[in-house]
């Protein structure tokens, strides 16, 4: 299918990498122009050039989602490129760990080292946790998307529609997908999002969330080097025995940011392989 966001602008913050490059791809092909944002500029550049390179349109910057300044003139380059209108956001840009870099595996087999000698010692990765750095992670993950949905929903409400769509994940729901700060930030972008959906529903603006569960993405390269045991568990948890695929995501971004989803506002989607079926 094609064509389905013909003529709209989207702007998609963490746009660089993973889920977020993913979908502005598919916006692009669907018809939409896109603004990128991401700490990596590298990165959103190519993913920008990528787009025009297939014959569409779109921008990247760099941006650091914690800051309003940077989702500011994110905003500001998206009114430039679409002529005045946006019609959809989405809010890609998270991190793992207070130290995470998309690509660099490094940063995450220190943690995960760190996770394994708690294993002899239960509990006390809770009391060692660093308040610091659960402060960045939600920094980033809760108060980056936002700033985003601020800086974009002044645009939406002059217009009367739109469609915000963040990226929660299953650790919304589930403490053990993830990382103390980031299941706390995840749990709090969801509520962030109902309420967004109460407050933004009656002037026209829809805001829903996806919460994917275990994507091949860089955020999940390190469960490669999970012990074997850990990783024959983690398979076993998702009924269709695979890691999902950014373009599975990027395909319920369309969906929430298009007209099918028209009567859809505070919901959350979860593509996760059934993970939540218990
Ligand atoms: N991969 C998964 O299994 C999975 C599951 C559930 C939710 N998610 C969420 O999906 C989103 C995208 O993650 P991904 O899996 O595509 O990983 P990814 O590393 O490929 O993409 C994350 C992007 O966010 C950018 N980013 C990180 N910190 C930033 C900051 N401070 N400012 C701006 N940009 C920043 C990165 O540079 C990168 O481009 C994240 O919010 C993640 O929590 C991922």
């Amino acid at each position: 299918m094609t064509n389905r966001l013909d003529g709209r602008v989207a702007v998609i913050t963490g746009g660089g990498n993973g889920i977020g490059r993913a979908c502005a791809l598919k916006f692009a092909t669907e018809g939409a122009a896109v603004a990128l944002g991401d700490i990596q500029a590298d990165a959103a550049e190519a993913v920008a050039a990528e787009v025009e390179a297939r014959g569409g349109r779109a921008l990247g910057l760099r941006v650091e989602a914690s800051t309003r300044a940077d989702n500011d003139a994110l905003v500001a380059a998206a009114l430039d490129l679409g002529g005045g209108r946006i019609d959809a956001l989405v809010t890609a840009a998270g991190i793992s760990h207070a130290n995470y870099w998309s690509g660099d595996v490094d940063a995450d087999v220190k943690v995960l080292a760190g996770a394994l000698d708690y294993l002899e010692r239960p509990g006390w990765d809770f009391v060692d946790t660093d308040i610091d750095q659960v402060r960045r992670v939600i920094d980033v993950n809760l108060i980056g998307t936002m700033h985003a949905m601020q800086a974009v929903s002044p645009v939406m409400l002059d217009a009367g529609r739109g469609s915000i769509i963040t990226i929660a994940s299953v650790a919304a729901k589930h403490p053990d997908a993830g990382p103390l700060g980031y299941t706390l930030s995840k749990a709090a972008v969801w509520m962030l999002t109902k309420k967004a959906a109460r407050m933004l529903g009656p002037a026209g603006v829809r805001v829903n969330a996806i919460g994917p569960g275990f994507i091949d993405t860089s955020m999940t390269k390190i469960t490669e080097l999970f012990p074997d045991e850990q990783r024959a568990q983690l398979m076993d948890s998702i009924p269709l025995r695979r890691k999902g695929e950014a373009d599975e995501i990027a395909d319920c971004a369309v969906f929430l940011a298009g007209d099918e989803s028209s009567y859809f506002t505070g919901a959350i989607l979860h593509p996760d392989g059934g993970f939540f079926t218990d």
